[in-house]
């Protein structure tokens, strides 16, 4: 008798689990066919918020957020940055990590001006900085230390807005926040090409006093259409993982490309691009990387992207290893949600607030700034709330607050900050003959 039940108890477990086997079967049957279906559709593994609690980052990602992310358009591609951002990203991706011409294997934009070069120590404006020089070799491959820097960005708050920045306890989530975590020990590099360099020099922007004479000039500062600059964010790595980076040396030490950000003027309130290496540490934690043209519906790089490698000459085994987290080419999207965009590395800390276009639409100058503190003076970098226990102020996103520029209570309205076509790089500039900026330390 007991044998018996137990026989028709191990035969209906047997029969239950094969009723799931063929559900669950049949259900990714569906999903294959969808995703068979669709190649190149947009790569969607998780919502743009990947998590929906607050996690070691910060805020959980709301419903309503949007992470930077474009429908195919059907007709003629005419304008590839609007109509086609992600291809144009990884287009751009290509033509910038491309071999550059002649011997060195480097690529075309380590050949470029490196900041430091630019917002010179102990500037001297009889000597402006030049594109030969600010290029030589030794100089270009400096490494900023960016925990430095990072703290330099998080300490500075002398600006009337910084009273608006105190901590504020918010309902919800009380994530622990340890940027190391995402962060690990790395350096970055940030250049410049021919475009950008030569407007910035040529308009006495590469130091403070210039940068004040403009503001008080009320002269709009507008970057050429070819203006590009690249962040390079470097980890250390061990010598049998070359294979899987793309690699250099700073001082003896061996780093591994983990990141790479790029910024131009193609459209006139910029393109913002990040990539990033795919064993990042955070990449596609808190943030589902957004990409419709190079990596296909299974998650595999696409051919199309294989294929724009090969032409650029770039091998497909290593490049294929950094994946697009997005573009973003608006404040908001169509119905007013702001987008979001962040690098799970640059943007460590507040990426689940972070808009790379609101943040540095708040690069500005006023009648105040000067070059004690990073940014001092400036409309503060981060303009968003704080969260408990998240050490790290978050960005501000969507539309900019056109009161934060302009005094509108007097006509005409008064100019309160001049905006410096988001270029947050301005505020490593130093005072004429100066050197006290935290950007200038370098490796
Ligand atoms: C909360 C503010 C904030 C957000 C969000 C932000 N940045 Fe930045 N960015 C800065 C600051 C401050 C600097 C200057 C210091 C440095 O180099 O890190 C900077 C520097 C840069 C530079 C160097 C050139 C320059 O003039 O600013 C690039 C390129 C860049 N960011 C790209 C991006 C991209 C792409 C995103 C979005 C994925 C982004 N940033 C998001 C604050 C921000």
């Amino acid at each position: 008798m007991l044998q018996k039940k137990r026989k028709q108890f191990v035969l209906s477990i047997a029969l239950a689990a094969l009723v799931i086997a063929v559900l669950v079967t049949s259900a990714s049957g569906v999903l294959e066919k969808q995703a068979a279906a669709a190649p190149g559709e947009p790569l969607r593994p998780r919502p743009c918020g990947s998590t929906t609690e607050g996690g070691a980052e910060g805020p959980a990602m709301q419903p309503q957020d949007v992470c930077t992310s474009y429908a195919k358009l059907k007709g003629p591609i005419l304008e590839p940055t609007m109509q086609y951002p992600d291809r144009y990203a990884w287009r751009t991706f290509c033509e910038l990590n491309q071999p550059a011409p002649g011997k060195g294997g480097e690529r075309v934009w380590q050949r470029w001006a490196n900041q430091l070069d630019v917002f010179v120590s102990r500037p001297d404006p009889k000597h402006p900085p030049t594109w030969a020089d600010a290029t030589g070799a030794t100089r270009r491959d400096r490494f900023q230390k960016r925990a430095e820097l990072v703290a330099a960005l998080m300490s500075h708050g002398s600006s009337e807005e910084s009273s608006r920045q105190t901590p504020t306890s918010t309902a919800g989530p009380q994530p622990k926040y340890d940027a190391q975590e995402c962060d690990p020990d790395t350096m970055q590099q940030v250049l410049f090409n021919r475009g950008q360099f030569d407007y910035v020099v040529s308009n006495n922007l590469w130091y403070v006093e210039g940068q004040i004479a403009a503001y008080k000039a009320q002269k709009p500062i507008v970057f050429p259409t070819d203006a590009t600059v690249v962040k390079a964010v470097w980890r250390p790595i061990h010598p049998s993982d070359k294979p899987k980076y793309f690699w250099t040396h700073s001082k003896g030490k061996l780093y591994g490309l983990a990141s790479f950000l790029f910024i131009n003027k193609s459209i006139p309130t910029w393109t913002w691009a990040s990539f990033e290496h795919i064993d990042n540490p955070c990449f596609a934690r808190y943030e589902a990387p957004q990409d419709n043209f190079g990596v296909n519906a299974a998650g595999k790089p696409s051919a199309e992207l294989e294929k724009m490698f090969r032409g650029f000459g770039l091998d497909p085994a290593l490049w294929s290893r950094y994946r697009l987290g997005g573009i973003q080419t608006s404040f908001t999207d169509s119905v007013g949600r702001p987008v979001l965009l962040g690098n799970s590395i640059a943007e460590a800390g507040f990426q689940t607030t972070s808009s790379c276009t609101t943040c540095h639409a708040r690069s500005t100058v006023g009648p105040l700034t000067n070059d004690k503190f990073f940014g001092a003076g400036r409309l503060p970098i981060f303009g968003g709330k704080f969260y408990a226990g998240n050490l790290r102020p978050q960005s501000s996103n969507g539309a900019p607050d056109s009161s934060l520029y302009y005094d509108f209570s007097t006509t005409p309205p008064a100019l309160k900050y001049l905006q410096m076509d988001f270029a947050w790089s301005f505020a490593c500039a130093n005072n004429i003959g100066s050197d006290s900026n935290p950007c200038g330390t370098s490796e």
